[in-house]
């Protein structure tokens, strides 16, 4: 199989951390893909018409995206189930809201990438780091107990997308605001799938 990847993105992070945590690195070839996703000429457009990574290429099927879709796929190939029936709906709900604090993240580099400065809307921006703040907060009141236990998806999503906030949005500093989950991200931070898979320098 091939992913196709960016060192700098949180969502295609969150499938090379779950190929670390599940022994499936092997199997997949990371193929670093460019562009944005509505450059005509993006790669993933011939895999994906969104024109979006992470896409995996499959030997045996369709291309599958977003990263959900590949998280719960390549999660049927491995023996350590990271979406446990038990708690299935307390994880994807964890991932959802860490795959929000992407959205909004991503969204607020994008606008300060492909707009001039005149033509910035610093309260679109506001509103995008406002919804992020809420998300954390939400995590840190509801959800800490979960991301103590045992390995899932939920938590390497989470780790994600705090790992995006460092790279991305150092400056607005939203462990000062809430340090049980900058705690526990520090912790999280040092496994081995989370140390091997950093974005690049900034
Ligand atoms: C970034 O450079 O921040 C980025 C790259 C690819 C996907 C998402 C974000």
């Amino acid at each position: 199989m091939q992913l196709l990847d960016n060192p700098a993105s949180p969502y295609c992070r969150k499938v090379k951390v779950l190929l670390r945590e599940t022994g499936l690195v092997d199997r997949v070839e990371l193929v670093e893909t460019a562009g944005h996703p509505t450059d005509p000429n993006n790669a993933a457009l011939a895999h994906n018409p969104l024109g979006k990574i992470p896409t995996l290429l499959r030997a045996d099927g369709p291309s599958i995206y977003d990263s959900r879709v590949i998280c719960r796929y390549l999660d049927t190939k491995s023996d350590t189930s990271l979406y446990p029936d038990g708690r299935l709906f307390d994880v994807l709900t964890i991932e959802a809201t860490a795959d929000g604090i992407m959205d909004a993240a991503v969204l607020m580099v994008y606008e300060a990438r492909s707009r001039a400065e005149d033509k910035r809307d610093p309260a679109w921006v506001e509103a995008q780091w406002a919804k992020i703040v809420l998300a954390l907060d939400v995590i840190e009141a509801r959800w800490m107990s979960h991301l103590r236990g045992p390995l899932d998806m939920g938590q390497i999503a989470a780790a994600c997308a705090l790992g995006y906030l460092d790279f991305r949005h150092a400056d607005r500093n939203w462990r000062a605001s809430h340090e049980v989950l900058s705690d526990w991200y520090s912790e999280f931070a040092k496994r081995e799938s989370m140390v091997a898979t950093q974005p690049p320098a900034a």
